[in-house]
């Protein structure tokens, strides 16, 4: 059997991190190994994202880093996976002759078959013949979008999902669980219905397996992911098995509102019909999230399931993308201004509480072609009504092969984009900061999730191990806190509002741990570990904190009981 060490590193979103776990999984059970020091490594493996430019400039700049280390050792192999290798496609290797293996989201199942031939090839090979190609391609190609064919063949992908390695040693408390995959949306400005291909739906009957599974291992927080988590929709008339297994199922396309009569019906399970069953059916899971809510189309009878149901987060993340409804029209994203604040003071009637207050974040696109002064201000004015914990504020990115790039010229210059991206920035950050202010006071659950950067001093990591291991191992001394905070640095780079995650591993004043957790409206809380308790220990526990002051990025309290 072939075997090797393997780097893999972790670029974008939640869904890249899951894919990577999920992929980590699967080579893994084939007899790879994983490391976190990439000069250690036999296998480089990125997984990559494309939604901005420079998310792909961070990939680019690694791959060219690596071509000295593949002229030292020939034997190296470098995939990258993820929605820059389907986007970039043959591209990419054009530019890029280190890569050996191109493997796009959507045929990450077929990753150990590419690896496998990828690293015999290479090993095979003379050793002086560093430019020598063992190239190993799977690619979905964005004109056949994937369930095209999903009526007629088993979707292999989903065996990624069911295949799932759980153990009890390796999770921080917490997990992700997909549920939708892709997205139908087309957006005029985003890559991710080309790069993640069409929008599919697991059979719930997968999913709350997959939750139980995780909860029986001592996962105590799922997060649900989906691009438009709220379109979920399994139709089981319609169900198709192929050698047993249940396939996951198209979504529509979503030009109509046809969601409103989406009701759970006997023979329809909805999205708030999932909710309900995984909180009933799986009630060791203490905490259920999901991301991302599409603004549209979130009916009262999700809002319901959540007010009934206690486990489940009072935190929605709603991208609103723009407070100009010429802008909402350019995007292609289907909603006005007005309703999506009919939407916002709705989910508020029905989950804001007192002592457990509903926090709402959102995304914003700053610079998108058109926008004047006046459209700039009603997002402005937008920010001010809302009232949102934290919003992530992105410069337009124009991405090839999205109909923005080929219909609307970039016509925002550079500085006006900065101006307007700071002037967001810093109305948010006086905003969060009240929020924060008014929590003050209040007595929250809080998951535990790391230790302060003093902890991880002592852990005997170097800073560089610690950045590098984020996106490649799960570190059992700061698991999760890492990984996100690589996630956010990744994401943020300066460019919008940042939400305190990266700022776990701010150095700490000497005394006592310092941990950082959430509350279950994804606020930030930072509080000490009780003196002669090992401190990586309450990593993933729940415990209860008071918090006594709060600034924007985040509360500080004390841990009042468990
Ligand atoms: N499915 C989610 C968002 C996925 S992408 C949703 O629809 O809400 C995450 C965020 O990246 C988006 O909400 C958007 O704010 C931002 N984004 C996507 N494409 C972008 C682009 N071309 N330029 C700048 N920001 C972009
Ligand atoms: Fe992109 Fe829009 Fe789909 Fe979100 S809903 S992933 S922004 S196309
Ligand atoms: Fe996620 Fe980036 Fe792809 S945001 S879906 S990894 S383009």
């Amino acid at each position: 059997m072939p075997a090797g060490r393997i780097y893999l590193e972790t670029f974008g979103c939640q869904m890249n991190e899951l894919d990577s776990q999920l992929v980590q999984g699967a080579l893994s059970a084939r007899g790879y190994s994983f490391t976190p020091d990439s000069d250690a490594a036999d296998v480089i493996l990125y997984n990559t994202c494309s939604v901005r430019e420079q998310a792909e400039q961070k990939v680019w700049s690694r791959l060219g880093e690596l071509k000295r280390a593949k002229d030292a050792r020939p034997a190296l192999v470098v995939g990258v996976l993820g929605c820059l290798a389907e986007r970039d496609g043959a591209d990419l290797i054009r530019r890029m002759p280190v890569v050996d293996i191109l493997c796009g989201p959507g045929e990450l199942d077929k990753l150990p078959a590419l690896l496998d031939n990828a690293v015999r090839t290479r090993a095979a090979l003379p050793p002086d013949s560093a430019r020598a190609s063992a190239r190993q391609v799977a690619l979905q190609g964005s004109a056949s979008r994937r369930s095209a064919t999903l009526a007629a063949a088993a979707d292999d992908l989903e065996m990624l999902d069911l295949s799932r390695a759980i153990s009890p040693t390796d999770h921080s408390g917490s997990a992700y669980v997909r549920i939708t995959r892709g997205c139908n949306k087309f957006c005029t400005y985003c890559v991710v219905p080309f790069t993640r291909g069409a929008e599919v739906h697991r059979p719930p009957e997968h999913i709350i397996d997959e939750c139980r599974r995780l909860a029986d291992a001592g996962v105590l927080e799922v997060t649900l992911l989906g691009q438009t988590v709220n379109h979920y929709r399994f139709e089981h008339d319609h169900a198709t098995a192929v050698a047993g297994v249940t396939q996951p199922q198209k979504g529509r396309a979503y030009k109509g509102s046809h969601h409103r009569d989406a009701l759970e019906g006997e023979r329809v399970t909805t999205f708030a019909g999932l909710l309900r069953r995984i909180h009933d059916e799986v009630p060791s899971i203490r905490r259920l999230r999901f991301v991302t809510s599409y603004p549209r189309d979130f009916g009262n009878d999700v809002l319901e399931v959540i007010r009934d149901s206690p486990r489940i987060c009072r935190y929605l993340h709603v991208p609103v993308q723009t407070g100009s409804d010429r802008m909402l029209r350019a995007m292609n994203r289907g909603y006005t201004l007005a309703e999506y604040e009919e939407f916002l003071a709705r989910a508020r009637a029905y989950l804001d509480a007192p002592g457990r207050p509903l926090m709402l974040s959102t995304d914003v696109i700053t610079g998108f072609p058109g926008e004047t002064d006046d459209d700039h201000d009603a997002t402005m004015g937008l920010l001010r009504r809302a009232r949102f914990k934290n919003c992530f504020i992105f410069k337009y990115s124009p991405r090839p092969g999205t109909v923005a790039f080929d219909r609307l010229p970039d016509d925002v210059p550079g500085e006006v984009k900065r101006r307007r991206n700071s002037e967001l920035l810093a109305l948010q950050e006086s905003i969060s900061d009240e929020v924060s202010r008014a929590q003050v006071g209040l007595t929250f659950d809080v998951m535990v999730e790391g230790v302060s950067r003093k902890a991880l001093r002592e852990s005997g990591l170097t800073h560089g191990e610690i950045r590098r291991a984020a996106g490649a191992v799960a570190l059992t001394v700061a698991g999760r806190t890492v990984a996100e905070s690589e996630a956010h640095d990744h994401a943020c780079a300066g460019e919008h509002g940042c939400d305190a995650r990266s700022h776990v591993l701010a150095p700490a004043p000497e005394g006592p741990v310092q941990l950082s957790g959430r509350t279950d409206g994804d606020q930030i809380v930072f509080f000490d570990a009780p003196a002669g308790v090992d401190a990586a220990r309450l990593i993933g526990r729940i415990l209860r904190v008071r918090v006594e002051r709060a600034h924007r990025l985040g509360l500080h309290g004390v841990i009042t009981g468990n």
